[in-house]
C-alpha cells in the first residue's frame, strides 16, 4: 500500500522508518519530509496545511493511508476535509477531527472536557479578552506560583509560570492584549502543581484503544532543566518511576475516562492521544493533551514497537483496535537532540553536517535537515535525534552520547544530562 506521512521533523522520520519496515508498505511519501525521510521514501514539497495540494498528491500517488504528524493541520480540520470530500472520504487518515483536536487546540476546551469527565487536572478559571478586570481580581487572591496559559496553539511557548502577583498581573495584561496573537485572546489561569512530569500515549479508534509506552521529555534548553522551553531536547522510554501501580492509576483515572468521554460526546477521534501528566504524591494529573504523537518522544517510543504499525493504523481506521495486541521491546530507548546553536532563539541554518555515515549502534532521525547539492545541511532548530536501545538506561544514554559526538556541524548543541536524573532517582528509590 502507498502511504503518505504529513510533516517533516524527527517524529515523521521515526514514523517513516517504522512504516517502511512493514511488509504492507509499498511506497512511502512524506510531505514535506527532510533529508532523512528522502533516504527511505519520496519527499513531496507541500506545506502541512495546504489541503488542496495534499488532495492532489493523495490522488496522484494512489495513497491508501495518510498519517498526520503535527497538530496544525489537525486543528485546522484536515480529517474533516477528507471526510467531507466525495473522493477522499474512503481513504484512511489517522488523526482526530477538528473537534477532537481541540483537546490540544484550546486549553479551555480541554479543561472543560476534563471537568465533565472527572479527569484529574489543576484547578483553573479561564478569562476572555473583555474580562481583564475579573482576571486581575482573581490573580490578587490566587496562591503563588500560578500558571498562565494561552488558550490556543502557541508552538509550545504559551505557558508562563509566574511567581508573584505583580508578574502575573503584568503578564495577563500582555497576554489578553495579544502577546501570543489570537492564541492568547483567552487565557487559562491555573493552579501550579509540583511533581514529576511524564507522558503516556494511546492510539484510539474512537471506541477502543491500545497503549504505547510512556516517555519522559526534556523540554528546557539547558542541563539540569534550566533556561528556555524548547520543543524537547531528548526523551527516555520506559520511565523507571512509572511502575505498574502508577500506570494502572493513569489508565483508570485518565486514559479510560478520556476515551469514554470522546465516545459519549460523539467526538470523532481516530488517532494518537498524548497525555502530558504530572505525578503529585503518587497521583497523576493531566497537564495537557496533545492530539498527536510527541517530538522527540516518538523517536524514543517507535524503535521499541514490535507490532506492525501499518496494521495498527489500519485497525484504527476500521475500528478494530480491540483485536490488536501491541508488543514492545523491553529495553530502554534514549533519544538525544542535536540542535543548532542559539535555538530556541535565533540560530543560523545551512551548516554542513558531517559524520552521519560513521554512526554505529544508534538510529539517526533527521529533524531540521535538508539536502544541498552533495551535502546534508541544517535547516531548523532541532537538527538530528540520536536514539539508542540498551538493556540498561545507562547503556542507552552512553551510546547516544557517543554518537552525539560523532556527528559534527558548526554550532552543534546538545544536553549531556538526558536521562541522568532518572538514573539517580532509580538508584535512590530502587526503581527498575
Ligand atoms: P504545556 O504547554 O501545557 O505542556 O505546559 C508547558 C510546561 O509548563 C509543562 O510541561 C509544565 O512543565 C509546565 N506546567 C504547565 N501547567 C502546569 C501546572 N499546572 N503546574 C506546574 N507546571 C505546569
Ligand atoms: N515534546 C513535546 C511535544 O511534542 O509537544
Amino acid at each position: 500500500m502507498n502511504i503518505l506521512i504529513i510533516g517533516g521533523g524527527g517524529r515523521e522520520h521515526a514514523l517513516a522508518d517504522k512504516l517502511a519496515s512493514s511488509s504492507l508498505c509499498t511506497h512511502l511519501f512524506i510531505s514535506p519530509g527532510n533529508a532523512g525521510t528522502a533516504l527511505i521514501g519520496q519527499n513531496l514539497s507541500i506545506v502541512v496545511d495546504d489541503f488542496a495540494a495534499i488532495k492532489t498528491a493523495v490522488l496522484g500517488n494512489a495513497i491508501e493511508l495518510v498519517i498526520v504528524g503535527p497538530e496544525v493541520p489537525l486543528v485546522e480540520g484536515i480529517t474533516d476535509f477528507f471526510s467531507h470530500d466525495e473522493v477522499l472520504k474512503n481513504i484512511p487518515i489517522i488523526g482526530p477531527s477538528a473537534e477532537g483536536a481541540q483537546l490540544e487546540g484550546s486549553k479551555a476546551y480541554a479543561k472543560e472536557f476534563m471537568g465533565r469527565h472527572g479527569i484529574p487536572t489543576a484547578a483553573y478559571k479561564s478569562f476572555a479578552q473583555d474580562q481583564l478586570n475579573e482576571a486581575l481580581d482573581y490573580l490578587s487572591v490566587h496562591a503563588y506560583p500560578v500558571v498562565l496559559k494561552a488558550d490556543g496553539l502557541a508552538a509550545g511557548k504559551g505557558v508562563l509560570i509566574c511567581h508573584t502577583k505583580e508578574e502575573a498581573q503584568y503578564e495577563i495584561r500582555e497576554m489578553l492584549s495579544g502577546k501570543f496573537g489570537s492564541a492568547s485572546a483567552t487565557v487559562v489561569i491555573e493552579e501550579f502543581l509540583s511533581g514529576i512530569e511524564f507522558s503516556v500515549f494511546a492510539l484510539t479508534d474512537g471506541n477502543h484503544y491500545v497503549l504505547l509506552p510512556e516517555a519522559k521529555d526534556y523540554k528546557r534548553i539547558g542541563e539540569g532543566d534550566q533556561g528556555l522551553n524548547t520543543g524537547g531536547m531528548g526523551a527516555v522510554s520506559p520511565v523507571p518511576f512509572v511502575d505498574k501501580e502508577v500506570y494502572e492509576k493513569v489508565v483508570r483515572q485518565v486514559i479510560e475516562p478520556t476515551i469514554d468521554g470522546l465516545r459519549v460526546e460523539n467526538i470523532k477521534y481516530r488517532g494518537f492521544v498524548f497525555f502530558g501528566l504530572i505525578l503529585v504524591n503518587g497521583d497523576p494529573y493531566v497537564i495537557e493533551y496533545n492530539c498527536r504523537l510527541g517530538d522527540p518522544e516518538t523517536e524514543a517510543i517507535l524503535p521499541r514497537l514490535r507490532t506492525d504499525l501499518v496494521a495498527l493504523l489500519m485497525a484504527t481506521w476500521h475500528g478494530t483496535l480491540d483485536k490488536m495486541q501491541v508488543e514492545f521491546d523491553a529495553r530502554f530507548a534514549v533519544s538525544i537532540i542535536l540542535a543548532s546553536g542559539g535555538y530556541p532563539e535565533a540560530y543560523e541554518k545551512g551548516k554542513v553536517i558531517n559524520g552521519l555515515d560513521l554512526i554505529a549502534g544508534s538510529r539517526v532521525y533527521h529533524a531540521g535537515t535538508t539536502q544541498k547539492e552533495d551535502a546534508i545541511v541544517t535547516s531548523g532548530g532541532r537538527v538530528i535525534a540520536i536514539t539508542s536501545l540498551a538493556s540498561s538506561l545507562e547503556g542507552a544514554i552512553e551510546q547516544s552520547l557517543l554518537n552525539a559526538e560523532t556527528i559534527q556541524f558548526e554550532g552543534k548543541y546538545y544536553r549531556k544530562d538526558i536521562g541522568k536524573d532518572l538514573m539517580e532517582r532509580s538508584r535512590v528509590n530502587g526503581e527498575r
